[in-house]
């Protein structure tokens, strides 16, 4: 295995993280075009949940893995945004006091502390709704018009009961004493490496990949979306716990601080290695998984 160091400022890398940087403003710039209908509390409350300065890996994942097979932005953005939409409607109800019971999201206080559980429901139902109604008026030229159909199928499996709602179930339901390596795995998999896998897929649907391309930006895909959720879990191993965060497993509380960053390196390492196979490892899909390495929290 090859192995990946810890990311270095370098010029280089100063300039992929302003064309980042240009890529999120444009993410925000849409999803706020998206959420600006009306002025009712719901409204509002859409607002304050998506609008709140969430990082956009998934939806920057979206538009780099397209980039580097020639989709323009514009084509990619809406997709790139629905994904996010769907993202946030995970938080806001992952955070009601039924799952994770938190007060606090992005450092302000969660949906359901702002606007009450009620109304915290409804901006879930409603960011979930509004993804696929994105999804499926996103203009696309007519000659690949059947793309839209492979990318519903896959956003919605892997954000469904067969992906991220399987993942959030067994979070809940999974005893943390009796959690086995292959259940926990299976968790983190589904409950947040399912959708960030749906976001490099997403761009490489768009950009009519290859099968063997495919299979590169799944495995990429599929080792960040777990490297994600352990550098997750380590970053709250840090912070002060709330009451059900003691009663769930996660990467440290399973293989130590030591073992959980081991994985983190290997799954970044396995990432680009299966990109750098296809000669698909641009410079922005590499950085987006080193930044997994770098322990500071982004710039938000
Ligand atoms: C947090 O996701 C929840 C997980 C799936 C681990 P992010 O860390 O992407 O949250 P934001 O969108 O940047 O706030
Ligand atoms: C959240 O996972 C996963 C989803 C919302 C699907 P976590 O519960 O581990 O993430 P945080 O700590 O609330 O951000
Ligand atoms: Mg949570």
């Amino acid at each position: 295995m090859r192995t990946t160091g810890f990311f270095k400022k370098t010029n280089m890398t100063i300039s992929v993280e302003d064309s980042l940087k240009r890529k999120k403003n444009a993410v925000e710039a849409q999803l706020q075009v998206y959420l600006a209908d009306g002025d009712t509390v719901l409204s509002q409350a859409m607002q304050y949940a998506v609008l709140s300065g969430g990082k956009r890996f998934r939806p920057l994942l979206t538009l780099a893995a397209s980039e580097c097979l020639g989709v323009e932005e514009q084509t990619a953005l809406p997709f790139a945004c629905a994904i996010e939409l769907i993202h946030n409607y995970s938080l806001v109800h992952d955070d009601l006091p039924a799952m994770d019971n938190d007060d606090y999201r992005r450092n302000q206080p969660t949906c359901h502390k702002a606007f009450g559980e009620d109304i915290a429901l409804l901006v879930g139902d409603g960011l979930l709704t509004l993804a696929f109604e994105v999804l499926a008026r996103a203009p696309l030229a007519g000659e690949r018009e059947h793309i839209r159909k492979t990318i519903l199928a896959e956003i919605s499996c892997r954000s469904g009961i067969r992906g991220m709602i399987s993942g959030q179930f067994l979070d809940i339901t999974l005893s943390p004493g009796k959690i086995t390596p292959t259940e926990f795995h299976e968790m983190i998999y589904k409950k947040t490496g399912c959708l960030i896998l749906a976001a490099v897929k997403t761009g490489a649907f768009l950009g009519e990949a290859s099968p063997s391309q495919i299979q590169a930006f799944q495995e990429y895909g599929r080792n960040i979306g777990l490297a994600f959720q352990t550098r997750d879990d380590i970053l709250d191993t840090g912070e002060d716990t709330q009451e059900t965060e003691q009663i769930r497993s996660n990467s440290v509380s399973l293989y130590g601080m030591e073992g959980a960053k081991k994985r983190l390196g290997d799954y970044v390492t396995l990432a680009i290695n299966a990109l750098e196979e296809q000669f698909l490892a641009s410079e922005e899909l590499c950085f987006l998984a080193q930044r997994l390495l770098v322990m500071e929290e982004e710039e938000k």
